[in-house]
């Protein structure tokens, strides 16, 4: 399968990677920040604008083709996460969906009820939650983070889960360090208590398939600007507890499920560039229907990324004066590569990085500020991170860890 993987043919599809910096080729070493865009995504936004854009619930053409878009776009988001018992919301981006579920959720929630979080999360996935159950008094509690394994400690969740428990919230995979989070496990041990489960897939779409059906997930976030398209951000939520939803809203908007969830005109231009994504994810797979296409299209996926993602490590491990922030090699992980470099700070080395190497590359904590404390290295720049997307390649690889070793060597001490 790796073997037939078509980079070339899939990087003429983003245009963005024909930029140039300092007369050097761009890398993209940033895809957990914001992906490259699809050329198919950006001509449906143009194509949108360009037949006419409309609000909803009009008797004239360009507003039934807008509700057609979305409704389609909505579809192939329930293909893309084995969601047909689920319906899907969309909104600005996951955080701002997040807060508005876990606001809804909180009216039904009580003094002393308990919910579940975990020390590995992107704080949208904290905070949401957070701050919803300290006002209703409701208490925190968290699965910790183990620095040794880089990993959640999963043997405490059966202590922290009790007949009080309304909600785990876990991320499928760490945007710093790439660990993957056994969410079905963590989902099968929390519907033993009744508690309700919401993932935030917003790291993990981009590289993996999510199945909310098989992984029995309650609610999930994701967020089209990591896999390819535009600022789109989408909750899918089952269909059931979704009509149970007590969401906040305007009274004239209307009541039903998936649309009472979203606040105020959508980004309409935006909304059919998730159909070019998942069109996208698919083209890469075969079989018969869209799900199976998606589903082996994310193996090619895989295959790829982390083919490139442990030379990439593999690599880095070598150079003296890096230490790669990576679970071993029996936990899975996205093609997420953290790591420090001896002697220089992680913003330094970014900016030489790009000045000097034209390769865009972040640093910083990325919101996962708990994990960065549990690291002992948030308070000196956290990690820099070097994130692989399905259009890197091995060349842009090998670029990198010469830029590396070439900064090392202007180190002194
Ligand atoms: C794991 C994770 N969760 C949540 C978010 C927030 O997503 P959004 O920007 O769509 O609110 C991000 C963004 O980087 C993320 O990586």
């Amino acid at each position: 399968m790796y073997a037939a993987y078509p980079i070339e043919e899939i990087r003429k599809q983003f245009p963005s990677l024909q930029r140039a910096y300092h007369d050097k080729t761009v890398a993209y070493f940033d895809g957990p920040g914001g992906a490259q865009t699809l050329q198919s995504a950006i001509d449906a936004i143009s194509n949108y604008l360009t037949r006419g854009g409309a609000n909803l619930h009009g008797n004239f053409p360009t507003s039934f083709e807008t509700e057609e878009l979305i409704a389609t776009a909505k579809q192939d988001i329930k293909s893309l996460f084995n969601a047909e018992k689920a319906e899907v919301a969309f909104g600005p981006n996951a955080t701002s969906l997040m807060f508005a579920v876990s606001r809804a959720l909180a009216r039904s929630w009580k003094e002393g009820d308990e919910i579940i979080l975990t020390e590995l999360e992107h704080h949208s996935n904290i905070d949401s939650w957070r701050t919803a159950a300290e006002d209703k008094g409701v208490i925190v509690k968290y699965i910790p983070f183990n620095p040794s394994t880089l990993t959640l400690d999963l043997g405490m969740l059966p202590e922290l889960l009790t007949s009080k428990t309304k909600l785990v919230a876990v991320g499928s995979a760490s945007n710093c360090i790439g660990t993957i989070t056994d969410v079905k496990r963590i989902a099968e041990q929390a519907k033993k208590v009744g508690a309700l489960v919401a993932v935030d897939a917003v790291h993990a779409i981009p590289h993996m398939y999510v199945d909310m059906e098989e992984q029995n997930i309650d609610m999930l976030f994701s967020s089209a600007y990591k896999f390819f398209a535009a600022h789109v951000g989408m909750a899918i939520i089952r269909r059931d507890l979704f009509e149970s939803l007590d969401v906040y809203k305007v009274v004239p908007a209307p009541g039903n499920v998936p649309d009472r969830l979203e606040m105020g005109t959508q980004n309409h231009e935006g909304i059919p560039t998730v159909s070019s994504a998942v069109q996208f994810i698919a083209s890469l797979g075969s079989g018969e229907t869209l799900q199976e296409q998606i589903k082996s299209g994310y193996q090619a996926i895989e295959a790829y990324e982390n083919n490139l993602a442990e030379k990439m490590r593999s690599e880095l491990a070598k150079i003296d004066k890096v230490k790669l922030y990576q679970a071993d090699a029996s936990v899975p992980k996205t093609p997420t590569v953290a790591f420090r470099v001896e002697g220089i700070s992680p913003k330094e080395f970014c900016i030489r990085m790009c000045e000097e190497h034209s390769i865009f590359i972040a640093e910083g904590d990325f919101y996962a500020k708990i994990l960065a404390e549990r690291l002992g290295i948030r308070n000196s720049g956290s990690f820099i991170r070097a994130g692989l997307a399905p259009y890197n390649t091995e060349e842009e690889v090998m670029r990198f860890i010469k830029g590396t070793k070439a900064i090392i060597q202007t180190i002194k001490g």
